[in-house]
């Protein structure tokens, strides 16, 4: 029955994760819970390297994505876009009544400081992006791009979407200094789905005093007031919160530069095989994803691929987006190690030999 998932995420989770949520259930206002979440937060900050607040809110992650609108733009954004979940940071902006100035990058391209030269002038409140477009398969470089930033308008919030970045690739922190860099647990975490994690600055805390019509759900101060303490504002998925515990003991354990390492190593087989098999890739050299192939799919019939490759145990993802039908995608995140991809690309293999 099992499959063994290459997806865009939710991602495999390790069965040992999955057991870590079977511990007893506590409530979330005991002391036991206080000490749960505060290890999480201090497991999260020693990964990535920052002394900033974490927040641990149940949802997906664009919960704390419009949370952080929500808590950091009064009336103006500027919203970088090469892809759909670019787009959808956007419209975080536009549906909740901010006028986001939008500066867009095709599909395919990496955003770049030349993008955004010019356009953060003093009006600007807040500037977001996405870091790894899940559409594209597209890794910017976001220090880059928070320094063009800064460099024009200090005071600008930089908001980072790092849903398929963070705990994969080396986002920089220390130098990248995000107001707000958000993700989930389904992805490069290795986890079920249903945990929003947010990296919040002391920049946006302050601002977010002031801000009117913010809700309460993601009110960062609110939820700063708890976080505090080490509690959650709302009910927490507590037992979600056991596998984050366990699962960050075995990142820390393997050490983040190797698990940098490990994905890179696994990026590089599968643009290898898409290079020699495929179309190639489709994201621009230089930029390419650590945690997706996005591939080009030229004339297969990817439905009677994905058909034949589930017959044999794996699943993949479908092309996102605009590139929907010209792409499939291939997630390669979280605890699978190489062998795993290789197991993948050889049923691949197999599959277009079949299919001739
Ligand atoms: C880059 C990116 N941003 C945002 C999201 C939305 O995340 P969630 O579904 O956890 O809210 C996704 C989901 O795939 C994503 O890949």
């Amino acid at each position: 029955m099992g499959r063994q998932l290459f997806t865009v995420g939710p991602v495999h989770v390790e069965a040992d994760s999955l057991m870590a949520q079977t511990k007893p259930m506590i409530t979330h206002r005991c002391k036991e819970y206080k000490a749960l979440h505060g290890a999480i937060v201090e497991k999260i900050r020693k990964a990535l390297c920052t002394d900033d607040d974490v927040f641990l809110v149940g949802g997906s992650a664009t919960v704390l994505i419009e949370g952080s609108i929500r808590n950091g733009v009064a009336n103006r954004s500027l919203g970088m876009t090469n892809g759909s979940f670019g787009n959808r940071f956007i419209e975080c902006g536009t549906a909740n009544g901010k006028d986001v100035v939008e500066v867009k990058v095709p599909w395919g391209k990496a955003i770049k400081p030349a993008d955004i030269e010019g356009k953060v002038g003093k009006d600007i409140e807040a500037v977001h992006w996405v870091s790894n477009e899940s559409s594209t398969g597209v890794l910017s470089d976001s220090v880059a791009l928070a320094e063009c930033v800064r460099a024009q308008n200090p005071d600008a919030l930089i908001m980072v979407d790092a849903v398929t970045s963070a705990f994969a690739a080396d986002l920089n922190l220390p130098k990248l200094q995000p107001d707000a860099l958000l993700f989930g647990t389904q992805k490069a975490l290795a986890l079920p789905p249903g945990l929003a994690i947010g990296i919040v600055s002391d920049r946006i805390l302050e601002k977010s005093k002031d801000m009117k019509n913010k809700g309460f759900y993601t009110d960062f101060v609110k939820l700063k007031k708890n976080a505090d303490d080490n509690y959650a504002l709302t009910t927490p998925p507590v037992s979600l919160l056991y596998a984050l515990d366990y699962q960050l003991d075995r990142i820390l354990a393997e050490g983040m530069q190797a698990r940098y390492r490990r994905h890179d190593e696994m990026a590089k087989m599968v643009q290898d095989w898409a290079d020699r098999k495929m179309n190639g890739l489709f994201p621009e050299e230089g930029y390419r994803s650590k945690t997706i192939g996005v591939i080009n799919r030229g004339d297969l019939d990817f439905d009677a691929f994905h058909a034949a490759l589930k017959q044999k145990g794996f699943e993949i993802s479908n092309g996102y987006g605009e590139v929907k039908s010209s792409t499939f995608r291939i997630g390669h995140m979280g605890d699978i190690t190489p062998a795993k991809p290789k197991g993948l690309l050889a049923a691949m293999d197999e599959v277009l030999e079949e299919m001739q």
